[in-house]
């Protein structure tokens, strides 16, 4: 690595187009074109040859000998050797795709987190990337929101553990080594909170629900040393993030001190005028820079506007060379004053990525993030089962990757019909598709087809879900069920076997309230990534057990969003919560409050008894701690694994409390017929919130702590802050 004063004697020796150009990044493929002829989207830009070699990022591009080619190319033309920075979208994973990051939550798990995202740290690098623009952490309630697969779900707390462990993942210790990017955390804030839950909407939050909720995920990635920050297209209480001085400037910089590169989301910068809060690029340009945003991705207006601006006086050139500098000092922690290619090599490539190794690791991760909905006891299936049938979309389909899958491809997934095949053999398995998963498609001329098989086998899997470019960025939907007519499909299939199993492929909760009734049992894989189908086979025949939990509740109706566990109480609570009858109490008359499935539900195939929950003290003070101990029995035959979960309630507070919030959980292997004790630390700092002027502060008085999920506690304890 070079030293301070390297970067200061760069930084004086360039011209004002030159730093500008380290605040620019542009796609890929603006700098593969041709010297001869600028043709293309760099074209369409407006940007010639000569500017296009100052320009110090790129976003996207194709492999490693594409990013060594550009690298090159660029070397060679740029006077001050100063190398591109390389981003990309590495989501879950770059070529080898594990489950999305919702199905991740899922898993409980930030040490399967933690490693998932090192393979794919491996595997980006060695291609050439350089930041990668994960963690996404925001924080989200309403499952109309397409962008919900992106994140851990409704939980703050969980949310923030996820989002450290995917830095830590990513970046490990050293980044120079090149087998590391650095993360860039997004999107600050409140983008997941749109009104209605469609995408890019406004979002009106109170500060004190953006501190409570939204912000602790932001804040733990900042903690755990996250590089870089990108605010949220989304406008926060009338001003977009990109230009919220408030958010940006008094927040992000003078309150929580990130000291980070901030990038501006995709055009977003320009996005301030069709916002209507800029008259003109310069305008909306002036205003990002001076809410400190130094890099604009995609970016005509600081690549047309910044140097008048400078030049007149309206940014100072020392605002300038602060934001060059930041993104000098990233260049120079990933070590690319040294190597500009970070040692990435075609042959290094090819040996990292898509290893047995790293397929292992997305099969076991697909396998812990699979959550059993329901179960009456007809899975595990057993493997002298005769026949199965595989019936729907997703039997035999390969487009389980799910979205934002970076270099992953659809051929790169196993089919739930090739993982099953691989237990029971090809004899044993019959395929037929029924239907579709389009939302537009109400085709039923698949059915007779699946009614024959479902009649010859002895078992069906039905195979459902949502298209996976369902959901993801721009990918709103306002009805959550079956898309087409599958549930008509599992409706005639069902009628024809009645031994049928669910199977779900999901980006988002669906609601599930008209096809719960009909199957024994519903296991959801998320979008699994390349492993799914092997996992989906070796959890329903029992070779592992299911240990996932919902982490977003899956809404009985569309209508009931958002939804979610942490609510505050109402002055009208229902007596009992699906209780429609009760008068004057806050419901709905044509549907109960809770969920289908609430946070924290999963089932397993071992059967876990909570024992008792012990406080060791009833009494906390500001100095002292208190121990719960939870002890959980597999009283069953079979192996597994439980996540322990721990909720606590202020019962009595200055400003109305959530009516659970998690504040422990830890996964635990139980043996059949094991019993362990699980211990938890309350202290002080754990119980403070925000009060009505956004102090945030613990109030002495009355706590419950109750293990259990969130609509269905087991034990509770009560103790006393004092
Ligand atoms: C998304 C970001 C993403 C960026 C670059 C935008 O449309 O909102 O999350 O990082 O594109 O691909």
């Amino acid at each position: 690595m070079k030293t301070k004063q390297y970067l200061e004697q760069l930084l004086n020796q360039m011209t004002l187009e030159e730093k500008i150009g380290q605040l620019i990044q542009l796609n890929g493929n603006m700098f593969s074109e041709t010297k001869a002829e600028i043709t293309g989207p760099a074209r369409k830009f407006g940007i010639t040859e000569e500017e296009l070699t100052r320009i110090g990022n790129v976003l996207n591009f194709d492999d490693a000998a594409h990013m060594i080619s550009i690298q090159k190319k660029h070397l060679e033309e740029d006077r001050n050797q100063i190398p591109l920075l390389f981003m990309m979208d590495v989501i879950h994973g770059f070529r080898t795709l594990y489950p999305i990051p919702l199905a991740m939550g899922a898993s409980f798990s930030p040490k399967l987190m933690e490693a998932c995202c090192e393979m794919a740290a491996k595997e980006a690098a060695a291609a050439g990337v350089h930041v990668t623009f994960a963690p996404m952490v925001d924080y989200v309630r309403d499952a109309r929101w397409g962008r919900v697969m992106e994140t851990c779900g409704e939980d703050p707390f969980l949310n923030g553990i996820m989002g450290a462990a995917q830095v830590k993942g990513f970046q490990g210790d050293d980044l120079t080594a090149p087998d590391r990017v650095a993360t860039c955390v997004k999107h600050l804030a409140g983008y997941g909170g749109a009104e209605a839950g469609r995408d890019y909407n406004t979002v009106e939050l109170s500060e004190r629900l953006l501190r409570e909720f939204y912000f602790p995920a932001d804040k733990a990635c900042i903690d755990a040393g996250v590089k870089m920050l990108m605010p949220s297209f989304n406008s926060l209480n009338g001003v977009p993030s990109t230009a919220n001085k408030w958010l940006m400037k008094d927040v992000l910089a003078d309150e929580w001190g990130f000291d980070g590169v901030v990038i501006s989301d995709y055009n977003a910068i320009e996005e301030l005028v069709v916002h209507g809060i800029a008259p003109d690029f310069r305008t909306a340009a002036k205003m990002c820079f001076a809410c400190g945003c130094h890099i604009g991705m995609m970016s005509n207006a600081y690549f047309e506007t910044l140097q008048a601006l400078v030049e007149d006086g309206e940014i100072p050139m020392e605002a300038v060379d602060e934001a060059v500098m930041k993104v000098l000092s990233l260049k120079n922690d990933l070590g690319l004053f040294d190597d500009p290619y970070h040692g990435v090599s075609v042959q290094r490539e090819a040996a990292v990525t898509m290893t047995p190794a790293n397929r292992d690791l997305a099969r076991r991760a697909a396998e812990e993030c699979a959550v059993l909905l329901k179960n009456t006891g007809i899975l595990p299936l057993s493997e002298n089962t005769r026949k199965v049938a595989l019936i729907g979309p997703f039997a035999t389909s390969q487009a389980i990757r799910g979205n934002w899958a970076c270099h992953g491809e659809n051929a790169d997934c196993v089919s739930v019909a090739d993982g099953v095949r691989a237990i029971l053999g090809e004899e044993r398995v019959l395929t037929a598709k029924g239907c579709t998963c389009y939302l537009e498609d109400l085709s039923t001329e698949g059915f007779d087809e699946a009614i024959r098989v479902a009649k010859e086998a002895d078992v069906v899997v039905l195979c459902l879900g949502e298209e996976q470019d369902y959901s993801g960025e721009s990918h709103s939907r306002v009805d959550l069920g079956l898309p087409g007519v599958q549930l008509e499909l599992a409706r005639a299939v069902v009628a024809a076997n009645p031994n049928a199993v669910a199977l779900l492929f999901n980006g988002r909760p669906l609601v599930l309230t008209q096809l719960e009734p009909l199957v024994p049992a519903i296991l959801d894989m998320w979008f699994p990534g390349c492993e799914g189908g092997n996992a989906a086979a070796n959890l329903l025949f029992g070779r592992t057990n299911p240990s996932g939990k919902v982490t977003m509740s899956f809404p009985k109706a569309s209508g009931q969003c958002p939804i979610y566990y942490n609510h505050p109480s109402t002055g009208r609570p229902k007596a009992t919560p699906d209780d429609v009858f009760q008068n004057c109490a806050s419901n709905y008359l044509d549907c109960g409050n809770l969920p289908l499935y609430s946070f924290g539900h999963g089932l397993s195939y071992s059967n876990f008894v909570y024992e008792s929950l012990e406080l060791d003290t009833p009494t906390l003070t500001k100095d002292s701690a208190i121990t719960v101990n939870v002890t959980v029995y597999n009283d069953s035959t079979v192996d597994g694994q439980e996540v322990v979960q721990l909720y606590m309630r202020d019962l009595v507070a200055s400003s109305v409390r959530p009516i659970q919030s998690l504040i422990g959980f830890e996964k635990v292997a139980l043996a059949a017929g094991e019993r362990k004790t699980v211990s938890f630390t309350i202290t002080e700092p754990m119980l403070r919130f925000y009060d009505f002027a956004c102090n945030y502060i613990s109030e002495a008085g009355e706590f419950t702590v109750s293990t259990g999920y969130a609509d269905h506690l087991l034990l509770t304890q009560k103790f006393t802050l004092q």
